[in-house]
C-alpha cells in the first residue's frame, strides 16, 4: 500500500468488527487466513490480510493429527497467544475447538474468554440451528462470534467423512433447507459474519442473497463476501490438495530444495566457509 504523493508504505489500521461492517457493506472482499504462530502472523500480516483465524485446523497441519476433534482448549489458547505476540493489524479469531463449547451455552462463555484473554478478538463456532442459543451467550458478554456452516470438520462422524454438504434437499442436517435455516439462526443469534464451506456455488449465492452478516466462504464458490483458505494449502505446503484449495506458491518445495543444499554443503564440508566464521 503506497500513498501517490510520498510512495511511503500507507500505516494499515487495525482491522475491528466496525471495519469488518463497513467492508461488507462497502462490498470489499473480506480476506482470511489461517495462522498459527507469530512468524506466519507478522508475514501474513505484512501481506495485508484483513483476518487471521488461529484455526483448529493447527491439529491437522502442525500436529499432524487426522482430524481437528483431539485438539484442546490448551493448544488453542497456546497458538492464539503466539499469534497475538505478532500483534497484528487484521482482526485474530480464535476458533473454540471441538468440546469446549457444545456441553452448554456457560461452557461456550468461560472457553471464549479464555481465547480473548490469550488475545483473540472473535471467537469462531461450528454449527447452526442447534448452537444459536450458545452463539447468543457468547454476544451477550460483547465477545463477538463468527458462525461456521456446511462442512463442519468437528462433524465429520456424523458426515461419514469431508463432504460436500447442502447437495440434497431437506431439512435433516446437512441437507439444503437445514443450511439455510441454520445460516438464519447463525445471524439471529448474534454472529457478525459466517464462514460457509463445503457447500454448493449456489447455495452459497441463496444463503449470502438472504443474509445481512457477510459469509466467508471456503469450498462454497466466489460469489461469498470474503474467503478463508488454510495457510498451509495456500503456500504449497500441504500434503494433499483439495479442489477449493489454491497453492499460491510451492514453498514446500523451496523448504525440501534448500534443506537438500544445506546437508550437502554441510556432508562436502562447503558450508560453514570462512565467510561465516568467527575470527
Ligand atoms: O480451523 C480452520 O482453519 C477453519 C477453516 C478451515 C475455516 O475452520
Amino acid at each position: 500500500m503506497l500513498t501517490p504523493s510520498t510512495q511511503q508504505p500507507r500505516e494499515r489500521t487495525k482491522v475491528t468488527l466496525p471495519e469488518v461492517t463497513r467492508m461488507y457493506n462497502d462490498g470489499t472482499k473480506i480476506s482470511v487466513i489461517t495462522a498459527y504462530d507469530a512468524t506466519f502472523a507478522r508475514l501474513v500480516d505484512q501481506a495485508g490480510i484483513d483476518m487471521i483465524l488461529v484455526g483448529d485446523t493447527v491439529g491437522m497441519v502442525l500436529q499432524g493429527q487426522a482430524s481437528t476433534i483431539p485438539v484442546t482448549l490448551e493448544e488453542m489458547a497456546y497458538h492464539v497467544r503466539l499469534v497475538a505476540r505478532a500483534r497484528p493489524k487484521a482482526m485474530i479469531i480464535g476458533d473454540l475447538p471441538f468440546g469446549s463449547y457444545q456441553v452448554s451455552p456457560q461452557q461456550a462463555v468461560e472457553t471464549s474468554i479464555a481465547l480473548m484473554k490469550a488475545g483473540a478478538e472473535c471467537v469462531k463456532l461450528e454449527g447452526g440451528v442447534s448452537m444459536s442459543e450458545t452463539i447468543a451467550a457468547i454476544t451477550r458478554v460483547d465477545i463477538p462470534v463468527v458462525g461456521h456452516i456446511g462442512l463442519t470438520p468437528q462433524s465429520i462422524h456424523r458426515m461419514g467423512g469431508y463432504k460436500v454438504q447442502g447437495k440434497r434437499d431437506g431439512f435433516v442436517a446437512g441437507g439444503r433447507e437445514r443450511l439455510l435455516e441454520d445460516a438464519h439462526a447463525v445471524e439471529q443469534a448474534g454472529a457478525f459474519a459466517v464462514v460457509l464451506e463445503g457447500i454448493p456455488r449456489d447455495l452459497a449465492q441463496e444463503i449470502r442473497a438472504k443474509l445481512s452478516i457477510p459469509t466467508i466462504g471456503i469450498g462454497a464458490g466466489p460469489d461469498c463476501d470474503g474467503q478463508v483458505l488454510v495457510l498451509h494449502d495456500l503456500l504449497g505446503l500441504s500434503e494433499y490438495s483439495f479442489k477449493f484449495a489454491k497453492a499460491f506458491a510451492a514453498v514446500g518445495d523451496e523448504v525440501v530444495r534448500a534443506t537438500a543444499e544445506y546437508a550437502a554443503d554441510v556432508r562436502s564440508g562447503a558450508w560453514p566457509d570462512d565467510q561465516h566464521s568467527y575470527h
